[in-house]
């Protein structure tokens, strides 16, 4: 599974979005739309920089019942995007009709990247808020465990807990890892960072890297930055 650098593209609308692709004409990076930008702009702005050549990763974790869960991602596969996401305490049954849904007649399918526990919850609100006992990290793994039981392709973590996922589910299954910040970069709001450089030797298979890229004064050269320390 070849490693790829995927752009965090957090932008208001679709203006500044597309404004921001535009300073790419050498290279068409893997993009990550997450709720904001989609709730805003709506599906159209995924055919849109479908049609310019991006590689889409749609970040909307879904949690709902198998049946919703399972018509809506049929939905998301009609928009041609190259990998979505959803929440594995949704069970397994919900998984596996996620599976179905996206599942298009020719066969192929988006990957399918499961998020475990957020990892802005505390090992003290999963227990208080949660009634979840269990140490954070073994809830983790369990929950990536259930995710290839259920046929996904991967999970959402830090790349820190990469090289723990592919012991547990195995070396293909995919760690697609946000969290990434340069060795001379601003932290910002991320507690647990690594480096791209970091990240490729635990063993994640994408990095999501947002402001480092988009709001560096030159983002395209940081992109390329990225590219060579993860890719190489
Ligand atoms: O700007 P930055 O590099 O921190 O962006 C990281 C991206 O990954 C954001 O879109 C953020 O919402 C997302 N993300 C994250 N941590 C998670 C899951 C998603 O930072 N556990």
């Amino acid at each position: 599974m070849g490693k790829d650098v995927i752009i965090a593209c957090d932008f208001n609308g679709k203006d500044e979005c597309m404004k921001f692709l535009d300073r790419f004409t050498e290279e068409k990076p893997y993009v990550k739309i997450g709720m904001e930008l989609f709730y805003s702009a709506g599906p159209d702005i995924v055919r849109e920089i479908k049609k310019r050549g991006h590689k889409i990763f749609l970040d909307l974790k879904l949690h709902d019942i198998p049946n919703t869960v399972k018509k809506s991602m049929a939905v998301l596969s009609g928009l041609d995007v190259d990998m979505c996401n959803l929440h594995a305490g949704g069970t397994k049954a919900m998984m596996q009709a996620a599976l179905e849904g996206l599942t298009r007649p020719d066969g192929t399918r988006p990957l399918l990247i499961a998020v475990t526990q957020l990892t802005s919850t505390s090992q003290e609100r999963m227990k208080e808020d949660l009634l979840i006992d269990r140490p954070l990290d073994e809830v983790v793994m369990h929950y990536a465990k259930c995710a290839a039981e259920s046929g996904l392709d991967g999970v959402v973590c830090s790349p820190l807990e990469a090289g723990k996922v592919h012991e547990v589910c195995g070396k293909d299954f995919l760690t697609v890892t946000p969290g990434v910040r340069f060795a001379d970069g601003d932290v910002g709001d991320q507690v647990r960072v690594t480096t791209p450089e970091k990240a490729k030797e635990i063993g994640s298979d994408y990095i999501v890297v947002g402001r480092p890229i988009t709001q560096a004064e030159n983002p395209v050269e940081a992109y390329r930055r990225c590219v060579r320390e993860f890719v190489g």
